[in-house]
């Protein structure tokens, strides 16, 4: 038997670590995260998240720490979420000037000037009954709750937040909030949107951190359906023509195939979620010793890279980071 002349041949590029370096087509680096914050206006420590470890809610007394130890990692941004004292059944507590988000956007801005300060920018961290907005009966009024959205982003803007970043679904959520942000004199606050959000279960962890679980029913009225692909690039150009300034895909790994499609059809800078469901699930296989945390971890944060995200949220960040600098020591 005789074997064909093999003319190409891959693996030549692939014989050492320095050919294969040169030839590697994405890389991360630090640049390319954000660190998303828990901040709880009822504690006085900081409180590990049962689903979620190494994730802490955090009271207010410690936001500057914590926002100088992101900083010293060399991660430019922060995304927070709020857990306020009190709740209501329209979330007023989200536009309260001196509420747990704005006094936190003040504390990590005083505390380290140069980081980008993101604010989630909803209502199911604020109302009692947990979903993203005003209630009629069962359902969340869309056009009542985009009134109260431009409240609580003027209020945001007016604490100093660097970019609003409008999590709820709900439909003309980027203009309404671009014109309250405009008539209050905010025009050059960026908007980053959560574009495409689907109605996941990988959202489990996280609102147990959020205190945010709806108290009854699902958000599948105005989340995403997962099925839907077509409909993932109609919710990303309403957004790009409402003058959204980045957009967004939510969650990560169960949608690379969208974060693909919007990176193709639009021309923003897209950010990608790593939501607490795809971090739980790395930690609890992490600590049965059944999967090597690094690699797996750095594996997907290049893929979500491959498929087209120029930002990754995570709650791996900062290990992220310490491992970028490690391997590069
Ligand atoms: C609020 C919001 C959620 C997340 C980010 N913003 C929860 C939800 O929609 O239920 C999820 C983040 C995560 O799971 O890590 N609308
Ligand atoms: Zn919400």
């Amino acid at each position: 038997m005789t074997l064909p002349d093999l003319i190409v041949r891959p693996r030549r590029l692939r014989r050492n670590a320095t050919i294969r370096q040169m030839v590697r087509e994405t890389t991360l680096s630090t640049d390319d995260f954000i660190y998303p914050i828990f901040v709880d206006e009822t504690i006085e420590e900081a409180r590990e998240v049962a689903s979620m470890p190494g994730v802490s809610r955090i009271p207010l007394s410690m936001v500057g720490e914590v926002t100088q130890q992101v900083a010293a990692l060399g991660i430019p941004g922060i995304i927070l979420f709020g857990i306020p004292a009190e709740k209501d059944a329209i979330g007023s507590g989200g536009w309260d000037d001196n509420g747990i988000v704005q006094q936190a956007i003040r504390a990590a801005k005083a505390a380290s000037p140069e980081t980008c300060v993101i604010a989630d920018t909803c209502f199911c961290e604020y109302t009692d009954h947990g979903h993203c907005g005003v209630l009629h009966g069962e359902d969340v009024d869309n056009d009542e709750t985009l009134l109260n959205l431009q409240k609580e982003a003027v209020s945001y803007a007016r604490a100093g937040v660097d970019i609003v970043a409008p999590s709820g679904m709900m439909d003309g959520m980027i203009a309404a909030i671009r014109e309250g942000l405009d008539d209050a004199g905010f025009k050059d606050l960026p908007i980053m949107s959560y574009a495409v959000k689907f109605a996941s279960g990988y959202f489990g962890p996280f609102r147990d951190a959020a205190d945010s679980t709806p108290s009854f029913g699902d958000r599948a009225s105005y989340q995403m359906d997962p099925a839907n692909r077509r409909e993932a690039l109609k919710e990303a150009w309403l957004d790009v023509e409402e003058g959204a300034d980045m957009l967004m895909v939510k969650p990560g790994l169960a949608y690379m195939d969208i974060i693909r499609e919007v990176k193709d059809a639009t021309n923003l800078p897209m950010a990608v979620y790593n939501v607490s469901g795809e971090y739980a699930m790395v930690k609890a296989a992490a600590e049965k010793g059944w999967i090597d945390e690094k690699r797996v971890v750095l594996e997907t944060m290049l893929s979500f890279k491959r498929a087209g995200a120029d930002l990754i949220l995570s709650y791996h960040a900062l290990d992220v980071a310490r491992w970028l600098r490690e391997d590069k020591a």
